[in-house]
């Protein structure tokens, strides 16, 4: 065997084992790179005879074609053979069953749904939302809205009180939705319809009081706005949200002092066992709060009471849930409960609206 054919053997042997592209690429290196052994047998070629150069020259420049020819080769192999260890282990079995994703899982919770509902019936009648702070001042949860200082309604809201600051004055958690309606009438000229769901806070708890609960608030101001259209905007919002042809509502004088008349408003029902059924029967449920804007509290919002009136209302947010969808007993609300939300929750791509149904 000459030295040539020595060294190809050799050569071939270890294209052969070169196991994956990176070996292949050292032998490529030690053979047809700058110091490699094919080269190396080519520098030979300088100190030869002219004869001895055309026949050593052309064995050894088709040693480094064979060479190539036998590297490329080798690497196209291990190429498809990379390829098909990859597809093997990146196997999909679209036979499994598709897990469940956030959509399928996830659900909103019934007073979310409430608040979304209530927003598009309302946002129907032309109303927009307003917010406010749920840390209130003194002031736009009680004075302003015309309740006397020492009047006993501030400890019937069972207040949470912050602690006091320098000055004496205290910063409190709302006690519910009504300081929306003087921030509201301080930054916006009439006419004015607005509702504002929000969060509130009283020091109480039983099956259908949690400290914590939601009320949203309505209220429309303008120049001739009467109880009439009170009457008309409550009623339609309770057969749109009970999802009934008609309701039988009941106004009970009352009193709150920033309304003036105040009512409590009652909605027809059926009680059987537990199940109370609205839009039927004989029976009477409370739901609600409302009344004429005092005009003491159009005037400390800075409008003038002789060219301004109108009506708000306030309601419980939780409760008309429970009614609705017949949870009995508020304080599950609030629990974060996974087993009570996927009862109870509704799935996150069924928007209520009025056109599509509130409840589908
Ligand atoms: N803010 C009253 C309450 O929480 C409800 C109410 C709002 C009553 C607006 C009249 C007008 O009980």
């Amino acid at each position: 065997m000459t030295d040539i054919e020595q060294l190809e053997a050799s050569i071939l042997d270890d294209i052969h084992a070169a196991a994956d592209e990176a070996a292949l690429e050292s032998v490529r290196v030690a053979t047809l790179g700058k110091q490699g052994s094919v080269s190396a047998l080519l520098k030979t070629l300088g100190a030869m005879s002219p004869d001895e150069r055309r026949t050593r020259g052309a064995a050894i420049n088709a040693l480094k074609d064979r060479v190539g020819l036998a590297i490329a080769d080798r690497k196209a192999v291990l190429k498809d053979a990379a390829l098909d260890a990859r597809l093997a282990r990146e196997t999909v079995d679209i036979t499994l069953p598709v897990r469940p994703g956030p959509l399928a899982e996830g659900r909103i919770h019934p007073v979310s749904q409430v608040i979304d509902e209530i927003t598009a019936i309302f946002t129907d009648m032309g109303f927009s939302v307003a917010e406010g702070p749920d840390i209130e001042t003194d002031h736009y949860n009680f004075t302003a809205l015309n309740f006397p200082p020492d009047h006993p309604a501030r400890e019937m809201h069972d207040t949470f009180f912050l602690k006091p600051k320098q000055d004496g004055s205290r910063l409190l958690l709302r006690t519910h939705t009504s300081p929306v309606q003087v921030r509201t009438m301080e930054r916006e000229k009439p006419p004015i319809r607005i509702i504002a769901p929000g969060r509130t806070y009283r020091c109480d708890s039983d099956a259908t009081h949690t400290p914590m609960f939601h009320q949203v608030e309505g209220l429309v101001i303008d120049e001739t706005t009467h109880f009439g259209h009170l009457k008309w905007v409550l009623e339609e919002f309770l057969k749109a949200f009970f999802e009934v042809d008609e309701v039988k509502t009941r106004f009970r004088p009352s009193f709150f002092p920033f309304t003036e008349p105040s009512m409590e408003v009652d909605v027809g029902c059926k009680r059987s066992g537990s199940e109370i059924r609205i839009g039927e029967g004989d029976d009477w449920l409370e739901i609600l709060g409302c009344g004429m804007v005092h005009p003491n509290v159009i005037r400390s919002a800075g409008l003038d009471p002789d060219r301004y009136q109108g009506f708000a209302f306030g309601m419980g947010i939780d409760r008309i849930a429970m009614l609705k969808y017949g949870m009995p007993d508020l304080r599950a609300f609030f629990d974060a409960d996974v087993r009570w939300l996927r009862h109870y929750g509704f799935r996150p791509l069924d928007l209520p609206s009025l056109y599509g149904g509130l409840t589908s």
